[in-house]
């Protein structure tokens, strides 16, 4: 029997690898412009790490983590985000004695036990952003431009800012006893779910996908209306902001995020065109998550991207292909044992080439260089050996020259390097 990759988590194939590089090097042009550095983290870590970061009572943490012990018998888990773990970095590594304002980005796989569905992955990718060290509404509406930056770069239009305060430690557990309060008159209204979480994790209940869950919490009480005064003067200043900038949002009272760390502003940029899985990058503030974890008690806000999401929404615009300068077109061991030496010098000097190997027609392998997009192809038979020529064919001209084979590697790099739109010309 073949064994097959794990459900929830994809190869990502050749074909579609241009696309993520687009997107990757697009994050790491503009963060990079707005001054974040790149920090790469271990994909596991210690279990408490997420246990306390992202809460007890979160699904990722009750239900959704790749938990295992080593071999020593300590509790790693398979990290679901990269707040976190960044943070641990942070602290670890007191990055803060470096500068008063910390500015990180990252990329790379995360894990969650998920149903898979189109969106929705149990290996997924990330490219996440953090700011550590200002609690000014002026990072918040910065992030947020960068992020609107980005989706601009990458020529995703489809999407959509929506954007929620969650209060801080002073206002949100008053909110909460409200909140309990309003459930606790219409448990019997909820799914099973949402029974528990009204204890739990009542916030969780607002964002609860239940029709009857949904209708049920309609008229309850909002985090919006119980903002102390600083958070409501942060959150009014943060819209202030945004609009200075041009940058149109929706505030969504509703809108709770599935982690414990947030305070203040949270955000979700969500489209149409994805389904359920409509959420394309997330994020927000985390006052207190820094001296929760151990550290000095620096504020903080950032997002993640879900790349795959990302990936669905290029999808239907593809970008422009690459096309591959010579393809060397080989009859008979003798010219191929040549075209082998040949290309491997070009490719030496940064030339992309590609050559037949399996002795076909001459008409099958300009079929494959046309597979290739070959701007140009280089004929080398027997006939042409003996001469000590090769006939080079461009592909867009329909014409043919020949080339003497003395020096043939220095007057190659010189056509295909002329080519305006080549791939070595950038
Ligand atoms: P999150 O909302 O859990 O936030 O995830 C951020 C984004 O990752 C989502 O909006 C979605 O695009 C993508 N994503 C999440 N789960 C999956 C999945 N199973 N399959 C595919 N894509 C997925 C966080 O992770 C926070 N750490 C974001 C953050 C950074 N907050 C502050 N800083």
């Amino acid at each position: 029997m073949n064994i097959t990759g794990i459900k929830g988590m994809n190869d990502i194939l050749p074909g579609e690898v241009a696309t993520w590089h687009f997107l990757e090097q697009q994050a790491q042009r503009i963060f990079q412009c707005y001054g974040f550095g790149e920090i790469r983290v271990p994909v596991v870590e210690k279990t408490e790490l997420f246990c306390r970061s992202i809460g007890e009572t979160t699904d990722i943490v009750e239900k959704e983590m790749y938990t295992f012990d080593d071999r020593s018998g300590n509790s790693l888990t398979l990290r679901p985000e990269g707040t976190a773990p960044v943070m641990r970095a942070f602290i670890e590594h007191k990055l803060y004695n470096q500068d008063s304002v910390a500015k990180l980005y990252y990329q790379g796989p995360m894990f969650r036990y998920e149903r898979p569905q189109k969106g929705r992955y149990r290996q997924f990718h990330q490219i996440g952003a953090e700011v550590i060290g200002v609690d000014d509404p002026k990072i918040d509406a910065q992030v947020l431009a960068m992020l609107s930056h980005y989706f601009e770069a990458v020529g995703i239009h489809d999407v959509a800012l929506h954007i929620n305060s969650l209060g801080c430690r002073e206002c949100r557990p008053a909110y909460r006893e409200a909140l309990i309060d309003y459930l606790q008159e219409r448990l019997g209204e909820l799914c099973s779910d949402c029974r528990r979480r009204s204890q739990t994790n009542p916030l969780r209940v607002l964002d609860c996908k239940v029709p009857a869950c949904q209708e049920a919490t309609a008229l309850a009480p909002s985090m919006l209306e119980h903002l102390c005064p600083a958070c409501e003067t942060h959150f009014s200043q943060v819209k202030n902001y945004l609009q200075e900038l041009n940058l149109p949002f929706v505030v969504n009272a509703r809108m709770v995020r599935g982690l414990d760390y947030y305070s203040k502003t949270t955000f979700e940029m969500v489209t149409n065109s994805l389904g359920s899985q409509n959420a394309v990058a997330a994020g927000g503030r985390y006052d207190g998550l820094i001296g929760d974890l151990g550290g000095p008690a620096l504020p903080g806000i950032g997002f993640a991207m879900g790349v795959e999401r990302l990936v669905l929404m290029k999808k239907t615009e593809s970008l422009p292909t690459r096309r591959l300068p010579l393809f060397l077109a080989v009859m008979g061991q003798a010219a191929s044992d040549r075209a082998f030496l040949l290309m491997a010098s070009l490719l030496k000097q940064g030339l992309p080439v590609e050559m037949e190997y399996a002795g076909k027609s001459l008409k099958a392998q300009m079929r494959r260089a046309a597979k290739f997009g070959a701007r140009h192809v280089l004929i080398l038979g027997e006939e042409e050996l003996f001469r000590q020529v090769a006939v080079l064919r461009d592909m867009d001209q329909g014409s043919q020259q020949e080339l003497s084979l003395a020096g043939i590697d220095t007057r190659l790099l010189q056509i295909c390097r002329e080519e305006p739109n080549g791939p070595t010309a950038d």
